[in-house]
């Protein structure tokens, strides 16, 4: 049975699922372990155009807190509605976030790229700023690509396609 404040919160999360959003990895070099960081992440929002910035938010239980620091490197990726799967392994602490992920690691750019997205904005850590129980990351967008792949989304806990969505 869980406290009346858990069940608020519980309360509080269901209400703001109801807000359907695409859903992103967030992929990133922890330079320090010398290894590579990746999460699933629906907080993404697009923040400015000139300059060119967007946001997201990182829970400050995270074990990457020292990773995504101003200036820090990151792709944003806007998953594909084939790309259920991964969504769930990079929201899974623990696993081996990239096992059987087709992603370049070039010279290019220094975090791990995923083909076959909606979308992908190559980032900066800009800043990073107080959000409660969350950072909030915004980011500078130095580049990006789009394709015609419909994307994910996610509304009310559950993963759909845009496909199964019908105009009001
Ligand atoms: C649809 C979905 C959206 C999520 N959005 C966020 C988010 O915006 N910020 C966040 O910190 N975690 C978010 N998470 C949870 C992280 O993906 C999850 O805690 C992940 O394991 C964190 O990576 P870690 O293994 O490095 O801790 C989300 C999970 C799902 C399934």
């Amino acid at each position: 049975m869980s406290d009346p404040q858990q069940q608020a919160q519980r309360a509080l999360r269901n209400a703001l699922g109801a807000f359907p959003t695409g859903v992103t990895v967030i992929t990133a070099r922890d330079d320090t372990r010398d290894s590579l960081v990746g999460l699933t992440v629906n907080s993404f929002s697009s923040v400015s155009l000139d300059p060119a910035l967007v946001l997201w938010s990182l829970s400050c239980k995270s074990p990457n807190l020292s990773v995504f620091v101003p200036g820090r490197a990151h792709v944003i990726h806007v998953l594909a509605d084939t790309q259920k799967d991964m969504a769930y392994q990079f929201a899974s602490p623990g696993v081996d976030k990239y096992a059987g992920v087709d992603y370049q690691l070039t010279e290019a750019f220094p975090a791990p790229v995923i083909e076959a997205c909606t979308a992908r904005f190559f980032c900066e850590v800009h800043q990073v700023l107080d959000g409660g129980d969350h950072h909030i990351i915004l980011a500078r967008v130095l580049r990006y690509d789009a394709s015609d792949l419909a994307p994910l989304l996610f509304a009310k806990g559950q993963m759909m396609s845009l496909d199964t969505c019908t105009a009001p």
